[in-house]
C-alpha cells in the first residue's frame, strides 16, 4: 500500500497549519439540540494500536472529531475520513446538510459528499485518510492521508462500502 506520507508534509506540520482551523470552528459551536437537528454530529476517535477507531455512522452524515481534525462521513453507501481542513489554505470545511455538500468557510470551495472538488479556489479534492473496516468500526491511520492530485488511485481507494 502506498505510504501517503512519503511525499507529504508530516502530521505535525499539518496540525500546525491546521491551527487556523480552530478560528473558523465556530460553526461547530452548535448547541447539542441544534446539532441533533442536522446530520452533523461530533465524534471522538479511540486509539486502537497505531490507528484511531470510529464507529461507522449509521446514517448519511458528517461526524466531526475536533481533536483529530477529521470528518468521518457516510454518503451514498460509502464511508470516508477527510481532513477537516480545506486543501487550499487549510481553513475548516463545513458540511451543508441542506445543500448536501462540503464547503470551505474561507473561500467557499465546494465539494461533493465524497470529497470531490466541484468549484472554488482549491485545486484538488478533500484529502482522505487511509482507512479500513473492522466490524462496525472504521480504523483510521491519522499519519497517512492522501492528496488526490498526487495519488489519484490511492485517493479513490480510500473508502469503505457500507
Ligand atoms: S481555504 Fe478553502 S478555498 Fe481557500
Amino acid at each position: 500500500m502506498t505510504n501517503a506520507c512519503d511525499d507529504l508534509p508530516c502530521r505535525r506540520e499539518f496540525l500546525q497549519t491546521a491551527v487556523c482551523v480552530g478560528v473558523a470552528i465556530g460553526w461547530l459551536g452548535l448547541s447539542s439540540s441544534a446539532a441533533e437537528a442536522l446530520p452533523v454530529f461530533f465524534t471522538e476517535g479511540v486509539q486502537s494500536g497505531s490507528e484511531t477507531r470510529f464507529p461507522i455512522p449509521p446514517v448519511d452524515s458528517a461526524n466531526v472529531d475536533r481533536t483529530a481534525q477529521v470528518i468521518v462521513a457516510r454518503a451514498q453507501g460509502h464511508v470516508y475520513v477527510f481532513a477537516l481542513s480545506c486543501p487550499h489554505e487549510n481553513n475548516v470545511v463545513k458540511w451543508l446538510p441542506k445543500d448536501h455538500r462540503f464547503q470551505c468557510t474561507k473561500h467557499d470551495s465546494r465539494y461533493q459528499p465524497d470529497g470531490v472538488h466541484t468549484s472554488g479556489r482549491a485545486t484538488r479534492n478533500m484529502d482522505r485518510y487511509v482507512i479500513r473496516r473492522d466490524g462496525d468500526s472504521v480504523l483510521v491511520d491519522l499519519h497517512r492521508w492522501i492528496q488526490s492530485d498526487k495519488d489519484p488511485a490511492g485517493w479513490a481507494a480510500a473508502t469503505i462500502a457500507v
